[in-house]
């Protein structure tokens, strides 16, 4: 399946410019505007912190790259965080057109993000590591359902059985995830992100059933703070899951976390997934201290 995705970032830190020049590295500026299909002197601008998203978008491109987070992304932050126009530190105009048609100057775009505790990055396009349709299909067999009513991180069109879903470009993390049943296979570099996310959701009740497919990395403090979750079951997959059409091997086994089902949805969950057990929470570190022997 050839549907792309976000990935790593490239020198996180620095400013788009800098990233943009670290990328062209031993490529001749004139070779790389060709490529690009632009003026040299658009690259020029860019590496010098001038010029439009749409010429910064167009040139990545070539360099099978993309400018994240998405402007659309940020403008739902915006609303989510509850912060105002003039909070954001540019012009009502400026911010108006950049989140209403994605483009204007890259410095706008980088001053907006700023103010929104968003990185601005050029990210590698790769496939997505999507769920495998039988593994889903269990899931779902196993919750009776014949689809999910919602994915807030999804490739589009959405690679997981789902009546609506959230892409990067909606930015999944700052919309409410109002639907009975959620599945999240989230992307992978944020899943204490998107743990969070999940979790706040199912307190609030706007997600009444959540699904999160993460890896088991029972090292880190998000899995520390899923065991000490008593509103949350966690089953762990025996053998590790190929995602992506089997391209893509996880370096750990998976982790998936359930919320607000019952004891018998849960069970019958269990029951149809491929083999995996229930990890169970035992608390050891608050049991007295045992006598030496
Ligand atoms: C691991 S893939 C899982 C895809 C699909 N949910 C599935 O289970 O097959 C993660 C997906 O999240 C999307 N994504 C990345 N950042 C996102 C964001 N901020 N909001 C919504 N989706 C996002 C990626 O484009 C990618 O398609």
């Amino acid at each position: 399946m050839s549907i792309l995705t976000r990935t790593r970032a490239h020198l996180p830190g620095r400013s788009l410019a800098a990233q943009l020049s670290a990328l062209r590295a031993n490529i001749s500026r004139r070779s790389f505007a060709n490529t690009a299909g632009v003026d040299s002197k658009i690259i020029a601008g860019l590496e010098t912190g001038r010029g439009t998203l749409a010429s910064l978008r167009r040139v990545a491109d070539a360099l099978g790259h993309y400018v994240s987070p998405y402007p659309s992304a940020l403008a739902n932050k915006r609303l989510h965080l509850g912060i105002g126009i003039r909070g954001c530190g540019v012009s009502h105009p400026a911010l108006l057109s950049l989140e209403q048609t994605g483009d204007g100057l890259v410095a706008t775009y980088e001053t907006v993000c700023k103010a929104l505790g968003e990185r601005p990055r050029l990210l590698t396009i790769v496939p997505t590591w999507y769920t495998p349709e039988p593994l889903l299909r269990a899931i779902l067999d196993g919750l009776g359902l014949d689809r999910f009513d919602l994915d807030p991180a999804s490739p589009c069109p959405p690679t997981a059985p789902t009546r609506t879903y959230f892409t990067e470009r909606d930015g999944g993390l700052w919309l409410p995830w109002t639907a009975r049943t959620v599945w999240c296979n989230p992307p992978y570099d944020q899943v204490p992100a998107w743990t969070d996310k999940a979790r706040a959701e199912i307190t609030a009740g706007r997600a009444q059933r959540l699904l999160l497919l993460i890896p088991y990395r029972p090292e880190t403090k998000c899995h520390q703070s899923l065991v000490a979750d008593p509103t949350a079951r966690i089953l762990i997959f025996d053998r590790r899951i190929t995602f992506g059409g089997r391209r893509n091997h996880l370096d750990s086994a998976s982790a998936l976390v359930c919320w607000g089902l019952s004891d018998v949805e849960f069970v019958r969950l269990a029951g149809h997934l491929p083999a995996s057990h229930e990890l169970r929470m035992s608390p050891v570190g608050n049991r007295p201290h045992l006598p030496a022997i």
